[in-house]
């Protein structure tokens, strides 16, 4: 398939609710993320706020394929949030282009990092259903993914663990931290 990516126009009233109605269905299988349109609406109008970067990618005929954000978090460091390609376009290089489209933007605006935080709420990974303290790194070293949790996608794209923050969301429910220098 092809696909362009582009900003996402907000004042596109076809593509704004669109991003959101994607949203839900990319985290359906996640507790506690965006269930309804109007929740997702927030997120995509929160990625959408000046100087930050909200790109979508489209089909040929104008399908929204995914859609990815970033912001400037401090010194040369940006984040990434959120990343969601729709369930059916899944494994065909859409979220890998995302990110690379997102680092080319953020190197252009001068940033030298890339970090992000990668959620594990049900039991994606070895870090999960564990006490992870007081010695959290060799639970990271020891990183097994026995539920296809999406580190290993970015890994991929040259991400580096650089911690985790146990019981994130919940007891032994963590976010893992990844980061990447742009060069
Ligand atoms: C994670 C997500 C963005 C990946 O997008 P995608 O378009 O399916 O991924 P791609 O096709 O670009 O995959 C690129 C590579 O990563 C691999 N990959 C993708 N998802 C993976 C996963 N969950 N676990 C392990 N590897 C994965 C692919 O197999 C591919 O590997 P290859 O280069 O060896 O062929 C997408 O699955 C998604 O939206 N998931 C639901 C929402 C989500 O988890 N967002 C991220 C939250 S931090």
């Amino acid at each position: 398939m092809n696909w362009t990516i582009v900003d996402l126009n907000p004042a596109d009233a076809a593509q704004v609710p669109a991003a959101a109605r994607l949203l839900v269905a990319a985290f359906a299988h996640l507790p506690d993320t965006w269930d309804t349109e109007a929740e997702a609406l927030e997120e995509v109008h929160a990625a959408l706020e000046p100087d930050k970067i909200c790109r979508v990618a489209l089909a040929a005929d104008g399908a929204l394929l995914g859609w990815i954000g970033g912001f400037h978090a401090y010194a040369q460091v940006w984040e990434l949030h959120p990343l969601a390609v729709h369930p059916r376009q899944q494994g065909q290089g859409i979220g890998a282009a995302l990110v690379r489209d997102l680092e080319a933007q953020v190197r252009a605006r001068g940033g030298l990092v890339i970090t992000l935080g990668t959620d594990d709420v049900i039991g994606q990974t070895s870090l999960a259903g564990v006490d992870l303290y007081p010695d959290v790194w060799p639970h990271i070293a020891a990183l097994r993914n026995v539920g296809r949790h999406p580190y290993e996608f970015y890994q991929k794209l040259g991400y580096a663990i650089t911690g985790v923050i146990p019981d994130a969301n919940g007891f032994g429910r963590p976010d893992i931290l990844m980061t990447r220098r742009l060069t």
